[in-house]
């Protein structure tokens, strides 16, 4: 009896643990205080898309493309977005020819990140002040395929100084290039979107990690920034979380047909990069901040960021692709990093930290003087058309207490975002991942949790055998 009503408790519904609303308002905030670089703009534009305006966001249930106006019960949560497009474009010069949204970013390829808002504002008629947000897309589409360097056989250089690529590269471009196609009805970008990512999985999936997808490869550092083979945790997630908006943009889209084939293939690289990593989670059901190291590797630390980004990709993987298999994975996941302290294991912030290292990543942001071997941002050339610096302490409210969230509402413990290897405290492009696990937590939910009996599946297995066994016994004892 005690196994069967083990079993049973095996068999609750998947927790629906998650942030408050208040709580999602203070990360909300945190996000927008702290997005300054080109990539977390462009990078908070789609969280706030996605968790507050689906109907605009390219994982929309309505079909693509969006409505051409916003209707006036959504005005106020999709101005945040229009008004990172309109910061950004008006501070370019619509006569000058191919320029990224972003001058002077040395990242080539994060300052298109941006051009998703920069696109929707332009559709829906936001120009109408005069704001030129075709043109501004027209010339950072124009920079990106023609002006950025390229490898022989074709991929789109993350840098601008050299050829080098990034697994980050695969939010910030080819989402873009998608995105674009769909508006102007142009099926060659929506191609094109899907060859760049085609060419970075060969440069960047490492067969002898299990497919774990490297951070850096090709260029100098000499001339720019290092190389990073590593397999960093949030590469793997920027490279599936880009795979899928493009994937969810050609399954939207009126062209859904035409590129079947093309959204197998995307499907299948996100199970491959899903596979690699939860491979590698330990029981904190934290990643480390390369998946393949484990904590106790010298100078390695958990980071919740990469966490919140992959399991976001997984509730999405499993609306977009039907793929359950790493459900369980992404909800332990999800459940480590909404849980209350006492629950889990509450200093994993002060775990493996690096000897020495205080750092922040506020000390950082507007730093050109931060490694530039080791940044997103050019030593030469930072910031240049990002707004002003501004710290990204928060001036909020308090969250509630929980474990991976600092009292002032930060996701931690996370990897510096301007320092790859080494641990920071805010990171702005986490409290988007936090948006978008919630988002696509939500969307899954109000889908029905397509899947959710795979995840109780697998932690009712040994429930299960308990279960067939006392039916069996019990069927003995009757026909005896
Ligand atoms: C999304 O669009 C659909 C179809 O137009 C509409 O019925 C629905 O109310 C919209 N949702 C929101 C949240 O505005
Ligand atoms: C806007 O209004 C529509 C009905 O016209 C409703 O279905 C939708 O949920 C509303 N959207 C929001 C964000 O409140
Ligand atoms: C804008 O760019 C055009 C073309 O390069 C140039 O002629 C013009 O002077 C620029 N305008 C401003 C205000 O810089
Ligand atoms: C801008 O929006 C108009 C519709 O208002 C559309 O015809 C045009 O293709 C859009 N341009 C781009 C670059 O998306
Ligand atoms: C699609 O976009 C590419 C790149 O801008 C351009 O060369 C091509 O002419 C476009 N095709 C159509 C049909 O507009
Ligand atoms: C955390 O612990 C409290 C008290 O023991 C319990 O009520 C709550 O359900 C637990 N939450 C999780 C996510 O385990
Ligand atoms: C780091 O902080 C600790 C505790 O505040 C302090 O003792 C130590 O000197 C600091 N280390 C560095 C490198 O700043």
């Amino acid at each position: 009896m005690l196994a069967v009503l083990a079993a049973l408790a095996f068999l609750r519904p998947v927790s629906a643990q998650s942030l408050s609303a208040s709580d999602i308002a203070v990360v909300t905030q945190n996000l927008a205080t702290g997005a300054q670089h080109s990539w977390e703009l462009g990078t908070r534009a789609q969280a706030l898309l996605n968790l507050n305006v689906p109907n605009f966001s390219v994982f929309t249930t309505t079909g693509l493309p969006p409505p051409t106006s916003v209707p006036s019960n959504t005005t106020s949560a999709i101005a945040p977005v229009f008004s990172i497009a309109h910061n950004v474009v008006t501070k370019l010069n619509a006569s000058s020819g191919p320029t990224p949204l972003i001058v002077g970013d040395g990242a080539a390829g994060d300052p298109p990140s941006i051009g998703v808002a920069v696109l929707l504002a332009n559709w829906t008629g936001q120009g109408s002040d005069g704001t030129d947000y075709a043109k501004a897309a027209l010339n950072q589409l124009d920079y990106t395929l023609n002006v950025v360097p390229r490898t022989p056989d074709g991929a789109i250089s993350h840098r601008a100084a050299q050829v080098q690529l990034w697994s980050d590269s695969v939010y910030m471009v080819p989402p873009f290039l998608a995105y674009y196609g769909l508006l102007t009805g142009n099926t060659t970008l929506m191609d094109e979107a899907y060859n760049q990512i085609k060419l970075y999985r060969n440069y960047l999936r490492d067969s002898h990690a299990n497919n774990l997808w490297q951070h850096i490869v090709l260029g100098t550092s000499g001339q720019d920034t290092g190389n990073d083979f590593g397999h960093w945790s949030t590469g793997n997630g920027w490279a599936a979380a880009g795979m899928l908006r493009v994937l969810a943009t050609m399954k939207n889209s009126p062209f859904s047909k035409s590129f079947s084939s093309q959204q197998r293939d995307l499907g299948n690289w996100v199970k491959e990069i899903h596979s690699a990593m939860f491979a590698h989670i330990d029981n904190t059901n934290i990643f480390t901040n390369y998946a393949d190291q484990p904590i106790s590797t010298s100078g390695m630390f958990y980071d919740a960021a990469s966490t919140a980004l992959i399991a976001s990709t997984v509730y999405r993987a499993a609306l977009l692709i039907n793929d359950h298999s790493h459900l369980p994975n992404a909800e332990k996941c999800r459940q480590a990093l909404f849980a209350a302290p006492s629950n889990s294991s509450s200093n994993l912030a002060l775990v493996g930290r690096a000897p020495g290292d205080n750092s922040t990543s506020s000390a950082s942001h507007n730093s050109a003087s931060a490694s530039a071997s080791q940044s997103h941002v050019s030593s030469s050339s930072s910031a240049s058309a990002t707004a002003p610096a501004t710290s990204p302490s928060a001036t909020t409210a308090p969250i509630k207490q929980l474990a991976h969230f600092s009292n002032d509402g930060w996701l931690q413990p996370v990897v510096n975002p301007n320092q790859f290897g080494v641990q920071g405290s805010n990171s702005p492009e986490g409290q988007a991942f936090v948006l978008e696990l919630q988002a696509s937590y939500n969307e899954w939910v109000a889908a029905g949790s397509p899947g959710a009996n795979a995840a109780r599946r697998t932690a009712a297995t040994a429930g299960w055998a308990s279960v067939v066994g006392c039916i069996g016994l019990g069927s003995l004892l009757l026909f005896v």
